[in-house]
């Protein structure tokens, strides 16, 4: 069991948390693991932010939703709690790039994924920040982290997000499908990669609740995902898909 070894708020609704656990130590770049807080069989994907295999450990953000789970949990973790379960690493690592320009648009909790990637990716690329930030977050809490990245730009919303008149080879986004479907729009000719977000309950391709539309055909992030070109996904069957799911859990926890 994942013992917490450290709870540090950064937001009125984000967490920096830090992990011990062996397996998930052993995470490379870009892959990612599911938490289940207790015995109830939910889980909830999460971006590995940094790994230490000295020390096993990791560190995630843990962000505050709209979801009953999600509150309990991000009101009650603690340091010195063992989690229920833990399982990963899980998703494909994220491919090696070499001299390219590359624009990381990060939002909220979605930071954790990004600076995995960039970290992995800094010494043979020129990379930029671009941090959305609609929670307030402590940017100074967050510092150590982003001065890795050669420029960093704040914006406040999605809406305000736009082009800074810099040349990029790719985008990687990370945080939100909607951020990741306004990207390829703003973004028409260049590639877009996404960690795309959805359910996930096996994260091993058997229980098909995080299947999306991808090019006209099925596909699995939790073992072809999380990182995919943002161009083939179909955001409104995902969004729909996303409300249906939704709907069950909060039935199924009713009943
Ligand atoms: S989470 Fe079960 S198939 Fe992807």
């Amino acid at each position: 069991m994942a013992e917490v070894l450290e709870v540090l708020d950064i937001s009125k609704s984000l967490k920096l948390i830090k992990l011990r656990s062996l397996y998930l130590s052993k995470a490379k770049p870009g892959q990612f693991f599911v938490m289940q807080y207790q015995e109830k069989p939910e889980r909830i994907p999460l971006f590995i932010m940094d790994s230490n295999q000295n020390e096993n450990t990791i560190t995630f953000l843990l962000q505050k939703s709209d979801d009953i789970l999600n509150i309990e949990i991000f009101d009650n973790i603690k340091v010195g709690q063992r989690l229920y379960y833990v399982e990963g690493p899980a998703g494909k690592p994220f491919p090696l790039l070499e001299n390219k320009n590359i624009l990381f648009v990060s939002m909220n909790w979605g930071f954790a994924g990004i600076y995995n990637i960039a970290k992995y990716l800094k010494s043979k690329n020129n990379i930029d920040l671009a941090f959305i930030d609609t929670d307030s977050v402590n940017l100074e809490v967050l510092k150590p982290f982003t001065t890795i990245f050669n420029n960093v730009y704040e914006y406040s919303s999605i809406d305000t997000f736009g082009q800074n008149g810099k040349h990029y080879d790719v985008i990687v986004s990370a945080g939100s499908n909607e951020l990741a479907k306004e990207l390829v729009s703003i973004y028409e000719d260049k590639e877009v990669v996404c960690a795309v977000i959805t359910r996930m309950l096996c994260t091993v391709g058997l229980c098909l609740a995080c299947r999306i539309q991808y090019d006209g055909k099925m596909k699995l992030p939790c073992v072809e995902g999380p990182w995919l070109d943002a161009s083939k996904i179909d955001f409104d069957d995902l969004n729909r898909r996303h409300l249906i799911l939704k709907d069950v859990l909060v039935r199924s926890r009713k009943s």
